[in-house]
């Protein structure tokens, strides 16, 4: 009898093709990305990355309780100050724009995580990730101001610390700080293999946190590296990390898979802001049918791995989720 295969029988009616599903994306999969600056008000749109808003303060608390309220279960934060130096000094003030949208976040006590990004780059003058010295990013040096960011946002509330700078050694001296100052109940997700990747374009803009001269490519990965990131990746559990982040995550399935057969530990995927960018003016154009188009996107990088996915979609993807 020909064909023996009929795969076609598992596909014949809706109900049928729930019971053999392999990937269920769910919110609880989901983290939203915010940024607050220091001004207050209304938010203001990021032209880059449309949907997307600067917030104030009090605009970031309707928007983190609305998250809460439609199940998402994190929220990562990103600051912008209104005053960036050389040594990037906003990024560890008690009073830096973070530590206050965390303490008031947990002042108006949502239900929800909320992971703040460690990096310098949003604070330096230059734009760069670390300290600057003789005309390029130096690694040691950088690490004293990472501690001093992890530990000032875990002062202020954060429940997970997420390092993005991809300087050597930081996961060991954060979680060397943090313990020896009483936060050794506080996860580290770090961003263990960051691509130097065009995707981060419109994040640099809503940020204002291109670089002023060169370019990440002596701290960033290779994109053209792939065993490189399962190493970044061991040396990152080694020295503590708690969860491990590939990112951007659409051009790096076949890391996100790597990575996850290479650990024992939760594997999340930033889904970026080139990629959150090309969705949105694709489905502005009229190309594409934007809800299915999200769907399929957040599912794949589920299907290659990823335990939790970061994205600017995740309020529309949670209000279409189970
Ligand atoms: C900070 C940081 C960046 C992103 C997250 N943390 C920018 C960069 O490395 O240049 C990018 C996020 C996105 O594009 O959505 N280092």
């Amino acid at each position: 009898m020909f064909p023996t295969h009929r795969p076609r029988r598992l596909r014949n009616n809706a109900l049928l093709r729930d019971l053999v599903r392999e990937t269920q994306l769910s919110r609880d999969d989901l983290v939203y990305p915010l940024f607050v600056h220091e001004q207050g008000g209304a938010p203001v749109p990021i032209p880059a990355m449309p949907g997307q808003m600067r917030h104030s303060i009090p605009s970031l608390l309707d928007i983190v309780r609305e998250t809460a309220a439609r199940g998402v279960k994190a929220v990562l934060l990103f600051g912008i100050p209104d005053h960036k130096d050389e040594a990037g000094s906003g990024a560890y003030a008690e009073d830096g724009i973070v530590q206050r949208a965390v303490r008031a976040i947990k002042e108006a006590q949502i239900p929800v995580q909320i992971i703040t990004d460690v990096c310098m780059c949003e604070y330096t003058s230059h734009g760069h990730c670390g300290a600057i010295v003789k005309g390029d990013v130096a690694n040691d040096p950088s690490l004293d101001l990472i501690c001093r960011t992890a530990l000032s946002q875990a002062q202020a509330g954060s429940d997970i610390i997420a390092p993005s700078d991809m300087m050597d050694g930081r996961v060991a001296a954060i979680r060397r700080t943090l313990d020896e100052h009483g936060f050794s109940h506080l996860p580290i997700m770090s961003y263990a293999a960051k691509y130097a990747s065009a995707f981060y374009g419109p994040f640099r803009e809503a940020a204002g946190s291109a670089p002023q001269f060169g370019d990440r490519r002596s701290y960033q990965m290779d994109p053209a590296n792939a065993r490189e990131a399962v190493k970044e990746v061991l040396i990152d559990i080694e020295e503590g990390a708690d969860i491990v982040m590939v990112k951007p995550a659409l051009a790096y399935l076949d890391i996100i898979r790597d990575v996850k057969q290479a650990t024992r530990v939760p594997v999340a995927a930033y889904n970026v802001s080139g990629e959150y960018a090309m969705i949105e003016f694709a489905a502005k154009a009229g190309v594409v049918d934007r809800e299915r188009i999200i769907k399929e996107t957040l599912t794949s990088i589920k299907r290659a791995g990823a335990d939790l996915i970061l994205t600017y979609h995740a309020l529309d993807a949670a209000a279409w989720l189970a």
